[in-house]
């Protein structure tokens, strides 16, 4: 009996082993963009391990990184007709599918820190967003940082005059093409996953981004600066395709939601962490010389886009700028 007992104590601590064995009976494709060495590819990779691990490798999770299955313009699409089951993709990208109220994360210099973001997606308004994804067939599954962005270019990137006449790459969002526009530069929109081609073939002159996606990306071999601007947040919506959802168990919605919350927390903690240590990787690179602005100069570029808000207010819709602004109060 014992040694019985112990036959079965030595199976369930084997499933760790096992895992590769183990033919899953649900498998996840989770589709994104960016590099694994990021904090959107770490954490996608944690959720991974957490969801095998802990249902014994009966749920698998395929992770397709560095836009390998599709980039920008397309993984939303595959999202809602069920060729991939979850995505994340910046906040800037829903506005593209008829959620333009998620571009209020683009606001130019909106947050002075972390804390701040987090009284949104953290809070009340952050629980309102992920319910308008429904309408979209998409379900919500929380919010996770990268972090503050900052402008690159063949030139620094210091004060208004600086932008003016160049080629800006942005995301699909009316917000960011409206921030570039008041610097005086043109916004080009172009997917992630196209950006450091264009920059190498001079498509375009500049872009933003938080430095661990500059990094990774090698953008340093094709920008001479990188300003440290902080000037935008980018952050996350992880979603999934409500159809796939529904058709899990409740058991295992709830062990796949529990392993992403996970996931996300992971991601928040080491954000700040992949940023400081790719800009550190780029400081020794030497191809980038890194510019740190002057508390005026900031307030300059602030000053500029100031009336992005405004230009923007009734695509983003009032009612949800007036809950942002109390929020943030
Ligand atoms: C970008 O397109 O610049 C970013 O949204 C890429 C990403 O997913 O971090």
């Amino acid at each position: 009996r014992r040694a019985w007992l112990t036959a079965i104590a030595g199976t369930a601590a084997l499933p760790d082993a096992t895992l590769g064995q183990i033919k899953p009976a649900i498998t996840l494709r989770f589709s994104h963009v960016v590099a694994e060495e990021t904090p959107k590819g770490l954490a996608a990779n944690r959720f991974k391990m957490l969801v095998e691990q802990r249902s014994g490798g009966r749920i698998g999770v395929q992770v397709f990184p560095n836009a390998q299955l599709y980039g920008d313009q397309d993984e939303m699409q595959a999202l809602q007709l069920g060729a991939v089951d979850m995505v994340a993709p910046s906040l800037s990208k829903f506005g593209r599918i008829g959620l333009p109220e998620f571009e209020l994360f683009d606001l130019p210099f909106l947050f002075d820190d972390l804390a701040a973001v987090r009284r949104i997606t953290q809070g009340p308004l952050g629980q309102k967003l992920l319910e308008r994804l429904p309408r979209q067939g998409l379900v919500g599954l929380g919010f996770f940082d990268n972090g503050f962005k900052q402008m690159s270019a063949n030139r620094p990137l210091l004060e208004p005059k600086d932008f003016v006449g160049l080629r800006m790459r942005v995301q699909a969002s009316r917000v960011i093409a409206a921030q570039m526009r008041a610097l005086g530069a043109r916004p080009v929109t172009l997917a992630f996953s196209e950006t450091r081609r264009a920059l190498a073939s001079g498509v375009v002159d500049g872009t933003e981004n938080p430095v661990s996606n500059f990094w990774t990306q090698a953008m340093h071999e094709v920008q001479r600066d990188l300003s440290l601007t902080e000037h935008g947040y980018l952050g996350y919506a992880v979603v999934t395709n409500q159809r796939f959802w529904q058709s899990l168990a409740l058991v295992d919605r709830q062990l796949i939601n529990l392993a992403m919350q996970e996931a996300l927390t992971f991601a928040n903690r080491i954000a700040d962490a992949q940023n400081d240590n790719a800009l550190e990787a780029l400081r020794q690179t030497g191809t980038t010389r890194i510019h740190t602005l002057s508390s005026d100069q900031r307030a300059y570029l602030r000053r500029a886009v100031q009336p992005v808000q405004q230009q923007l207010a009734n695509r983003i819709g009032p009612a949800w700028l007036n809950a942002l602004r109390v929020a943030l109060l």
